[in-house]
């Protein structure tokens, strides 16, 4: 007959996994440790920071790369020190398992998101905040802070990465909701810049 103890620390051990609570980093996490850190917070620009997006969006993404409807970044994995990780980000999330890419989500979801340390132009951050007032907030609510929004976190990402991949939304090259594509499409070159800066400013905050 199983004891008291143990029957109590087995409803604490399913109550931690109901919460989400993962202690360490699945297996598969390591072909990400080269270019996003093991906790999800990248040092470089053109690398997005994955912690702290809801597990919901980051699954999509993984999913997205796998349909290759957005860009496979395979610049950065033809770098030698990512060699042998795979050809790029397209062939990564198509080697992983439903499950793998699961718990992937999950552990980077848990990690605390941390902003990016980068300059900002007052200016354009300026005239960012406006363009963002009136055609983001809706979907981007706090100037995209709440995961909870299942729309990524922009305020305090790589302003390198946000510009790029808005020019993807805007060209066409990354899968978007519909309801974004037209907002996408409206922006001039500077109004990217513009709102790339103003969430590098609410990053800080
Ligand atoms: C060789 C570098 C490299 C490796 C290794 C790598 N990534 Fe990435 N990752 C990138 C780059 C670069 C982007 C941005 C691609 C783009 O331009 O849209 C990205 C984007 C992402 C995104 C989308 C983030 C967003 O905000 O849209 C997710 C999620 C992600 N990676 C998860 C992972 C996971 C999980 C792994 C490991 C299984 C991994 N990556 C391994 C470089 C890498
Ligand atoms: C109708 C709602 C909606 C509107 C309006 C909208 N977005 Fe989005 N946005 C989303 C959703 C949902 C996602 C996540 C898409 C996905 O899961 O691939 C997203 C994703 C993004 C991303 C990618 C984040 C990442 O980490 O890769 C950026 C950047 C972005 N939006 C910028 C903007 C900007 C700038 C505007 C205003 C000009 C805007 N969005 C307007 C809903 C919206």
């Amino acid at each position: 007959m199983r004891s008291i103890t143990s029957l109590i620390l087995a409803a604490l051990a399913a109550l931690a996994m109901s919460a989400g609570v993962f202690a360490k980093a699945p297996p598969a996490a390591e072909d990400c440790a080269s270019c996003h850190n093991k906790d999800g917070i990248s040092e470089d620009e053109d690398i997005p920071i994955i912690a702290g997006a809801s597990a919901f969006f980051l699954e999509n993404q993984m999913l997205i790369f796998k349909e290759g409807a957005r860009p496979c970044a395979k610049e950065e994995f033809g770098e030698e020190e990512h060699d042998g990780i795979a050809e790029d980000h397209c062939d990564l999330a198509k080697a992983l398992s439903e499950k793998e890419i699961t718990e992937l989500a999950a552990y980077f979801a848990e990690q605390p998101f941390k902003s990016a340390d980068q300059k900002v132009d007052e200016e354009l951050a300026g005239m960012g905040a406006q363009i963002h007032e009136q055609r983001c907030e809706k979907c981007h609510s706090d100037s995209g802070s709440l995961a909870l929004d299942d729309a990524g976190i922009l305020a305090g990402q790589w302003k390198a990465y946000l510009v790029r991949t808005m020019q993807d939304y805007k060209n066409g090259d990354r899968w978007q909701p519909e309801k974004m594509q037209p907002a996408m499409e409206a922006l001039s070159e500077k109004d990217i810049q513009a709102l790339a800066e103003h969430y590098a400013r609410e990053g800080k905050k």
